[in-house]
């Protein structure tokens, strides 16, 4: 591991004293609320982000409005995300007319976007504190000089990125926990601004993933979610990811998922895992992006749609049973209607259990954003919703043909529409709702499948013996 890489043990101790003189602090916050954007690695930023705050003395508030400090971990991935980050701290200015003593906070990915830290400076006065994605861990010292020193701190690091270990946490489920395993990306796909907010990849040592993993099992946590941007590419003490996913499921942990992979880096050791590893759910995020070879090569994904579909093949001859998932983007700069059927066929061809898509958003700094991209919105919009109504009706054909399976389900939580029923999910990741009480959340439950919906299933719990 490159020394450099990691945040030293006497910076961390650096941090630990500035959150204790917070927490000394007469006038200080005594509440947070973080909302959170975008995708799982936020999540997960978004518990340590937390739980540097419970160290500093304030208490995790519900409701964002009571909240004395509202943080907004953002994502700029796309650029409604960015709007919807940035429409919501402008609603807080008003806020904050009302509670002069409100602290507002941006930090993750659109704060570390090339310009914003200076456009925020220049045009939102009234945020006190921006950080990056590569100094989170320095959250203490930063919300410590707000409150000393009672200007704006904007602080976002150029760098390649770090490692902090050992940062607390303060996770959102007991029974389920999402753990890093890599930061970063080096693919640069040509659409893509994350390699740039997220600086390039560096795994962590296996064994300090293996210490979270096992503490998380002696929590008892049930299910873990490894969290890179492209796991397959994971290479932590000369250990590849295949290696490191059968030591995390040698510990015993019930469930373990994995995200997100990478086509062109999805090895053949990772997929002969799906047949061996007795705790690997049959679940696969595997983004293919485009089913056409000339878009996909645009887009710098370096795989193929022969290549892509080779996979799928294997993985369903290891294990017939597993649920595939996909990112789909439609309308990238120049896609033509021949280009996009292909994508509609690849859908046809796989049949995911469902699909995120998503209409091409121009991020400026990437290389997709200097090509031509002369189709009019409408039609991207037309193209979108015929994607969306194809994997709309194969996903409901995927969860009839679930109706009479008994399936294992960890429920995850009380149905917001009724309250006697309760939620969670297959192994396969689809979620099933039957009736039953709070008690049950945390527990694995028998369920006979008794139908489908469009998006979810409905069973009861049954006893075997
Ligand atoms: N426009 C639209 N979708 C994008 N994604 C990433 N960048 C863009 C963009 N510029 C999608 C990809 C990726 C998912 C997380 O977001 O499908 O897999
Ligand atoms: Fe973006 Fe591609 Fe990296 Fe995924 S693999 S984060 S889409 S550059």
């Amino acid at each position: 591991m490159n020394e450099r890489l990691v945040v030293s043990e006497s910076e961390l101790a650096r941090q630990r004293d500035f959150a204790a003189r917070v927490r000394a602090l007469p006038e200080r916050p005594r509440s947070f609320h973080v909302v959170t954007m975008g995708c799982q690695m936020n999540e997960r930023d978004s518990e340590t982000i937390a739980g540097m705050l419970v160290e500093m003395g304030l208490r995790p508030e519900r409701v964002r409005e009571r909240a004395d400090l509202i943080l907004y971990n953002t994502c700029c991935v796309r650029e409604n995300a960015e709007n919807r980050a940035l429409g919501n701290v402008i609603w807080l200015k008003e806020l904050k007319k009302e509670r002069p003593e409100l602290l507002i906070c941006v930090g993750g990915c659109m704060a570390q976007e090339a310009g914003m830290a200076e456009r925020i400076k220049a045009m939102y006065p009234f945020i006190d504190l921006v950080f990056g994605t590569h100094n989170m861990h320095r959250l203490p010292e930063y919300l410590c000089r707000v409150l000393e020193e009672r200007r704006q701190v904007v602080e976002v690091a150029q760098s390649d990125g770090v490692i902090a270990e050992g940062l607390p946490q303060e996770r959102v489920s007991p029974f389920s926990a999402f753990v890093n395993i890599m930061y970063g990306c080096n693919n640069f796909c040509s659409y893509c601004i994350v390699p740039y907010v997220r600086g390039r990849e560096r795994s962590r040592e296996p064994e300090a993933v293996l210490e979270e993993c096992k503490r998380l099992v002696d929590e008892g946590v049930q299910e873990i979610m490894l969290l890179g941007q492209n796991v397959n590419s994971y290479r932590g003490g000369g250990s590849e990811f295949a290696e490191l996913l059968r030591r995390v499921d040698a510990l015993g942990v019930p469930r373990i998922r994995f995200m997100t992979s990478h086509p062109k880096d999805l090895s053949d050791e990772l997929i002969a895992a799906y047949g061996e590893l007795a705790h690997l759910m049959p679940a696969l995020h595997l983004p293919v992006q485009a089913g056409n070879d000339e878009i996909l090569r645009e887009m710098n994904r370096r795989y193929t749609r022969a290549h892509y579909l080779e996979l799928v093949n294997k993985l369903r001859s290891v294990r017939p049973d597993v649920g595939l998932t996909s990112d789909i983007i439609v309308g990238f700069p120049g896609e033509t209607e021949a280009q996009f059927e292909d994508t509609l066929s690849l859908v046809r061809e796989v049949r995911y259990d469902s699909a995120f898509t998503f209409i091409y958003s121009r991020r400026a700094g990437t290389k997709a954003a200097q090509m031509p991209d002369p189709t009019p919105q409408e039609e991207k919009t037309e193209r979108i919703q015929r994607l969306i109504a194809l994997q709309t009706e194969i996903t409901s054909e995927i969860l009839s043909s679930q109706v009479g399976k008994r399936e294992t389900v960890l429920v995850e939580s009380v149905s917001a529409r009724d309250e006697g029923w309760v939620g969670g999910k297959t192994p396969r990741g689809h979620m099933v709702n039957f009736p039953g009480n709070a008690d049950l959340i945390g527990k694995f439950v028998r369920v006979e499948i008794r139908s489908a919906g469009r998006n979810t299933l409905r069973g009861r719990q049954i006893t075997e013996v």
